[in-house]
């Protein structure tokens, strides 16, 4: 998988805005097609906000991933959990960015910006972005059951 061949998408709150603009800056200068939603400063704001705007722009197609950052991680996460088709991970390294690919077909990446630092989210982010889903077998009958909750 050539993460570059991705549309994506970044978003977070105030907290997790030094580090969105961190990753979002690398990304691009590595040849990342990435789109940036906000927050634009570090004034305070809902990470509900941001968390469904990157959430809803993956479910409804505008992007194939979605980064999503806030100041632990765990707001955009819930917050992503809840939109229909978004399988969020929220991950704190390089091994969970892999296998929430390769085992989960997550399809956003969640952060925490008072948790990891600059150098940690970039190799998630880019885990991320070049890891493949492994079809058929176990993981896609979990996903299946994860996308079926979808419809409960
Ligand atoms: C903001 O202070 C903080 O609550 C938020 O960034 C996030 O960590 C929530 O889960």
């Amino acid at each position: 998988m050539d993460g570059k061949s991705l549309k994506v998408c970044i978003a977070s709150d105030h907290a997790g805005f030094l580090l969105k603009e961190n990753v979002c800056r690398y990304l691009k200068e590595e040849g990342y097609n990435v789109t940036d939603l906000g927050t634009d400063s570090e004034e305070s704001v809902d990470y509900t906000v941001f968390a469904k705007k990157a959430a809803d722009a993956v479910s409804g197609g505008q992007f194939d991933r979605g980064i999503i950052i806030c100041g632990t991680g765990i707001g955009v996460s819930i917050v992503a959990n809840k939109t229909k088709g978004i399988r969020a991970a929220l991950c704190t390294d390089q091994y969970m960015a892999k296998m929430c690919r390769e085992h989960n077909n997550a399809n956003v990446v969640c952060m925490g910006a008072r948790v990891i630092g600059f150098g940690v989210a970039r190799d998630i982010a880019t885990e991320f972005l070049n890891h493949d889903f492994e079809e058929g077998g176990r993981h896609q009958k979990r996903v299946d059951i994860i996308n079926a909750l979808d419809k409960a």
